[in-house]
């Protein structure tokens, strides 16, 4: 019998905040590489993280999506999933765990966060609507311009400001907001609070942010205005909250985050994050008839209600992901790795956008190559040449990829504005790493910025493509690609551990 999920969550005093609270059963290799056969594949792919075969990346943090490392209690439970059509048992668990989760009566299972996000515009939001966030993500912002509606980011100031170290940077500017709002409010059928704010820095929301954006609802509402979160990292946010929030040290993070839920209409959620899993996603609701305007919608995409473009067994290792995923001192275990990872990029003079935030390291690359103009990449390039140091990979986020285009105007190449930071994103895939990768993802990071003005700046490479939709403007990060003006420097080598055959 698996261990069940209250004794999952019973009281201990055993130092997870100091030893991981699970130990390993299965272990994943990668292909050995020399630092030729990296610049070799660099040459070959591209100069992105994305771009690299998986098999020859020893480190990654280019996501941590749908890449946690599933524990006995999932793989278990996947081997009893339900695959019938209808009502499959396996919905049934799912359910369960969803409803502990979100406190809400009404839920749709979906493959991953946006066909679950797309519901919940198609339901809600229509042609010339606005949709006010702290920050959209890519998804939920294209899904918007798919309406014809426009996504509108209200980012609070202190993000703005590099040596501001508040914990809660990823939070609504409830003054704009407010403004916004009064000036909007017929306009505006939908809020989205995403928690944390995956693209500033993964810097999270606090639970005060989240009820003066539900106040502010409430007092100027002219057209019954929802506001729905976007959880993929809830449980991590939580954590935020219990740890530098006054008022919720003695509440475990399943409570912070129903707490959160109750001040929310909807949520959707891509499972591949807090979840645990490789595969999965839900929107839960409270309005009974939004819900049932959802369900066609999901019937002519996704397939029946009650599976969502799942199989029972993703339903299964959802139902237990999610619990495990919320579990106080699994989350006090996911913030030491992050926080050595941190610290093992300052030792060794690396500069983050701090505070660190709960599931990345966000890399100030601006700071690290000060030679190199926004647009030059520099992101682009400390990321590619720690690949080559050591086969560490990560995802850029500098203006030369993610120059922000003006949310009235997308198509307007000349008001895209430069990113507020020149940021690398670490993503820190869960239950994966053990501190020596994070030191030689650090060590693969630091040797990568002592080669300074010798790296090159990146341009994008042009191509020849198919006019991109509004719709698929922010996705574009998904096809540019970049080289560098001259070679990254090989540098010495790296002491070889041979093996023969
Ligand atoms: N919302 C947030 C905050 C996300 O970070 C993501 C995905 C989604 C929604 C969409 O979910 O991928 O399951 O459809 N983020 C991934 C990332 C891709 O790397 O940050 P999805």
């Amino acid at each position: 019998m698996r261990i069940s999920d209250k004794e999952m969550l019973s009281m201990t005093d055993l130092p997870f905040d100091k030893v991981s609270p699970y130990r390993v059963k299965v272990v994943e290799y990668t292909i050995p590489t020399t630092k030729e056969k990296r610049m070799e594949i660099l040459k070959k792919y591209g100069y992105s993280g994305r771009l690299l075969p998986a098999e020859y990346v020893h480190i990654n943090m280019v996501t941590d999506s749908g890449t946690a490392a599933m524990s006995d209690r999932q793989w278990s439970a996947m081997m009893l999933g339900d695959e019938s059509y209808f009502e499959a048992r396996s919905y049934e668990n799912f359910e369960e765990a969803v409803n502990l989760f979100t406190d809400m009566p009404y839920i749709l299972p979906c493959h991953q966060g946006r066909s679950g996000e797309y519901l919940v515009y198609q339901a809600l939001v229509q042609q010339g609507d606005k949709v006010p966030s702290n920050t959209h993500f890519t998804t939920t912002g294209a899904w918007c311009y798919e309406r014809g509606a426009e996504p509108v980011n209200l980012l609070c100031k202190d993000y703005l400001d590099s040596e501001d170290k508040g914990w809660f940077k990823g939070n609504m500017d409830i003054e704009a907001f407010e403004a916004y709002f009064i000036e909007n409010a017929e306009k505006i059928p939908l809020v989205e609070l995403v928690l944390p704010n995956n693209l500033n820095g993964g810097q999270p929301v606090s639970m005060a942010n989240l009820k003066a954006v539900r106040e502010i609802i409430n007092k100027y509402d002219k057209r019954g205005t929802k506001l729905y979160l976007d959880v993929a990292r809830i449980s991590e946010n939580a954590w935020m909250i219990k740890q530098h929030e006054s008022g919720y040290e003695d509440k475990s993070c399943l409570e912070i985050v129903r707490e959160c839920m109750s001040y929310a209409d909807g949520c959707h959620m891509s499972s591949k994050k807090a979840a645990l899993v490789n595969m999965g996603g839900f929107v839960a609701l409270r309005d009974k008839r939004t819900w049932q305007k959802m369900q066609p919608k999901l019937i002519r995409t996704d397939g029946y209600i009650t599976y969502g473009g799942l199989t029972g067994r993703d339903l299964e290792a959802v139902a237990v992901g999610l619990i495990e995923g919320v579990n106080d001192y699994y989350l006090a275990d996911r913030q030491r790795q992050v926080d050595y990872f941190a610290e093992a990029c300052k030792k060794r003079g690396v500069h983050i956008m701090e505070p660190a935030s709960c599931f990345a390291v966000y890399i100030d690359a601006g700071k690290c190559l000060p030679h190199l103009s926004p647009m030059e990449g520099p992101a682009t390039c400390l990321s590619a040449q720690a690949y080559l140091e050591g086969g560490f990979a990560s995802t850029a986020m500098d203006s030369l990829q993610r120059a922000r285009e003006d949310s009235s105007d997308p198509l307007n190449e000349g008001k895209k504005m430069t990113a507020p930071y020149e940021l690398i994103r670490c993503a820190i895939p869960r239950r994966v790493y053990q501190e020596p990768h994070y030191d030689w993802a650090a060590e693969c990071l630091a040797r990568a910025m002592s080669h300074g003005t010798k790296l090159p700046a990146f341009r994008k490479i042009k191509e020849d493509r198919p006019p991109l939709e509004i719709s698929e403007i922010g996705l574009r990060t998904f096809f540019d690609n970049f080289e560098p003006v001259s070679d990254l420097p090989l540098g010495d080598p790296v002491k070889m551990v041979s093996t023969r055959i």
